[in-house]
């Protein structure tokens, strides 16, 4: 798969609005992914809203460029009848990591934020969503169209790697 070879994060957008297509797409492969006894735990919100947009860079001190992206997805979980509670962020982490790689097979670009598990940043992003108790924030992912988008370098390093043979 190429985007696992191409995608780095983007942090600046154009201003054109992403295509309803590509947004479904992205979500998608976002409920593609695995997860412990398949919980699929996850709800999408997904905002254009430019208050909205605003109010979520404001979130952390690292999520500025929120503020200026034509679209963010919030990714969070619901907290009640889990089968496996314990595994509800590694269920996260991997929809958003799909997220992420149709993105880029898109030809947009985007970038996950952390949040989760900060608790101020997640009750701030929740408050701007006005989301329901049973629900807890996650990640927010800001894409577009790259303004701006740096080559992958390759990290692969052959000493992280371990034979037993
Ligand atoms: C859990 C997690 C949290 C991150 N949080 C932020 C963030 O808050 N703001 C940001 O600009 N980038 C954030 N990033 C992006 C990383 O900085 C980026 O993935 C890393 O520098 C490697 O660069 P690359 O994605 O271009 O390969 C986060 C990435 C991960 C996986």
């Amino acid at each position: 798969m190429d985007a696992i070879f191409t995608r780095t994060s983007v942090r600046s957008y154009e201003e054109r609005p992403v295509e309803e297509a590509k947004i479904e797409r992205i979500l998608r492969a976002a409920m593609a992914a695995p997860s412990a006894v398949n919980q699929q735990h996850w709800e999408f919100y997904v905002v254009t809203d430019q208050a909205v947009l605003k109010e979520l860079s404001q979130a952390s001190p690292y999520a500025a460029m929120t503020a200026h992206a034509p679209v963010a997805i919030v990714v969070v979980g619901r907290t009640q009848g889990l089968s496996a509670p314990q595994m509800r962020d590694y269920d996260l982490a991997i929809a958003t990591e799909n997220m992420l790689l149709e993105i880029e097979a898109q030809g947009l670009g985007g970038v996950m934020l952390g949040i989760a598990p900060h608790q101020e940043r997640m009750d701030k992003v929740a408050a701007a969503l006005g989301l329901p108790e049973h629900l807890t924030v996650f990640t927010v992912v800001p894409f577009g169209y790259p303004q701006h988008k740096s080559p992958q370098r390759d990290r692969f390093d052959p000493q992280r790697v371990h034979y037993l043979r």
